[in-house]
């Protein structure tokens, strides 16, 4: 279920005790007495960033360590590592296209026919207006280590897979296959980032499951063969095994506010 939390000095405190930033540089961030519109089931993991802007702040679930430079709808998921650019995009509502219209004057009871004072606007007379249900929420969901470039436009619902890539300015009508990197309009697959046997070896590693912090011997740039022998030796032995970190849900968040 959707709610709406006020922000209060109280409540930034302590989502910065818990690491979670709010990104300030190019919005206003997070003000007090905004409100910011969350899920029941929204969790924030620690050492995330996440950018509001001035309007209809809305508040997605986070993973650790990624960070994103545009704002997402609220019932949206993004996992652990992921990197999102600015100017990211989301496909509004649909109309009806198997009516005798789209027009949103012959929908009732939906934000379409009911903002802009389109009601009042479009006066229909007698004409009897029908909801239009479309059974989805605006959630989109990325997996782990997702990298979406600059102004990429997203259909509603999509799922982006774990290693995926979105090129700059593309956009997105189908779901992402892991390790994929689409880029164009529409967004097609260019290659994958390695090859399907070290892709699959990922996906049962899950390296983002564990401590990057414990990663010793292995380097940021080290050979993706390499890296999937050293960490599954690590785990193989004990020496490293996955991690948990701190998070705050809707309800601690509720907690801090009036
Ligand atoms: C998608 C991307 C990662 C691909 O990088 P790459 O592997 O070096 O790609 P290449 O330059 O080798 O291009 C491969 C093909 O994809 C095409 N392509 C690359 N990026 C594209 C894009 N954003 N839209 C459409 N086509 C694109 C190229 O034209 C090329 O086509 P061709 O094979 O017909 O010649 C990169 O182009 C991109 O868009 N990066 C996002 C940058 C960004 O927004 N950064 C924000 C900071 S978080």
């Amino acid at each position: 279920m959707i709610k709406k939390i006020k922000i209060t000095p109280e409540l930034r405190q302590f989502l910065l005790s818990k690491k979670i930033y709010f990104a300030v540089n190019r919005q206003d961030g997070l003000a007090d007495n905004c409100i910011l519109t969350i899920d029941d089931s929204t969790i924030l993991e620690n050492n995330c960033l996440y950018t509001v802007s001035s309007f209809d702040k809305t508040l997605p679930t986070i993973g650790t360590h990624s960070y994103s430079a545009t704002m997402f709808p609220t019932q949206s998921q993004i996992g652990r590592y992921c990197s999102i650019a600015s100017d990211i995009s989301f496909m509004s509502a649909q109309h009806p296209l198997d009516r005798f219209t789209t027009s949103s004057v012959m929908i009732s009871g939906t934000s379409v026919s009911d903002s802009f004072g389109f009601s009042d606007a479009c006066q229909i007379g007698g004409f009897k207006q029908v909801p239009y249900d479309q059974q989805m929420n605006d959630g989109i969901i990325l997996g782990n280590d997702v990298w979406l470039g600059q102004e990429v436009l997203f259909k509603k619902n999509i799922k982006v897979g774990d290693g995926a890539v979105v090129g700059a300015r593309s956009i997105v009508t189908k779901d992402v296959p892991p390790y994929a990197i689409v880029a164009g309009s529409p967004a097609k697959i260019i290659r994958y980032r390695y090859p399907f046997k070290i892709i699959e070896q990922l996906l049962i590693l899950k390296w983002w499951n564990y401590p990057v912090w414990k990663f010793s011997s292995i380097t940021a740039d080290e050979q993706i063969e390499s890296f999937i022998d050293k960490l599954q030796h690590k785990i193989i032995t004990g020496e490293i095994s996955e991690y948990h970190p701190e998070i705050v849900t809707a309800e601690d968040m509720s907690n801090y506010t009036d």
